[in-house]
């Protein structure tokens, strides 16, 4: 299934490392980075788990819980996660999809049948706590993920979200803001503080507490 940014990201009820959840049920209100790996017990897989574990405490700064999904079974989970842990001198404190009829990765598009074999690529979705999906990436089988990025990109969403503006190149939090093309300079005078135009259509601006 294809899914585009603002689709609702569909439901589904499925067996996990921490027993059946009903996908929507479980995120509540909170924002939610669902990730797909290829596979069990490989390399790549094991040090991007690990980092999503060790960075437990920033998805929780920003109200995010973190869920993975691989095409094996809960067995197989099970089996790997102190793999996991000890490499990575970390505890596993979010689940891990067990998908082994790949119902929950065809629903996210997550098979990619130019990466060779049938398993899951590495999808990254970012879910709004309204279930709507705010942004997506799609690695290929043999290349890790930042998840450096995804918690950047998170802070950008939820900036956007709070001050209804925009964020430039490389963007982190506290740093300058873009005026949308949609406001005018008086009314971004108004809204943000340090308004500067650089061009009528290039404006930045400090945000107010
Ligand atoms: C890995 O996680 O190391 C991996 C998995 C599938 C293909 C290539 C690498």
């Amino acid at each position: 299934m294809t899914l585009y940014l603002g689709d609702t990201a569909p439901d589904f009820t499925t067996d996990t490392t921490i027993g059946e959840i009903s996908f929507h049920e479980w995120a509540g209100d909170s924002w939610v980075v669902f990730f797909s790996h290829p596979a069990d017990f490989t390399p790549v897989c094991t040090t991007e788990l690990g980092r999503v574990a060790q960075l437990q405490e920033e998805w929780h700064k920003r109200g995010v819980k973190p869920i993975a999904l691989s095409v094996d079974s809960r067995a197989d989970h099970d089996r790997w996660q102190p793999d996991i842990e000890a490499f990575n001198d970390t505890t596993v404190n979010y689940p891990i999809i067990a998908d082994p009829d790949k119902s929950v990765a065809e629903l996210y598009d997550m098979i990619h049948p130019n990466e060779g074999d049938t398993s899951s690529v590495r999808s990254v979705f970012v879910i709004d706590p309204a279930k709507k999906i705010r942004l997506s990436i799609t690695y290929p089988k043999s290349v890790g993920r930042n998840f450096d990025e995804i918690l950047r990109a998170i802070d950008a969403l939820q900036t956007t979200d709070r001050a209804d503006c925009a964020t430039p190149v490389d963007w982190r939090l506290g740093e300058k803001i873009i005026v949308p093309p949609t406001v005018s300079t008086d009314d971004a005078r108004k809204r943000f503080d340090d308004v500067t135009e650089y061009y009528p259509y290039l404006r930045t601006a400090t945000l107010r507490d």
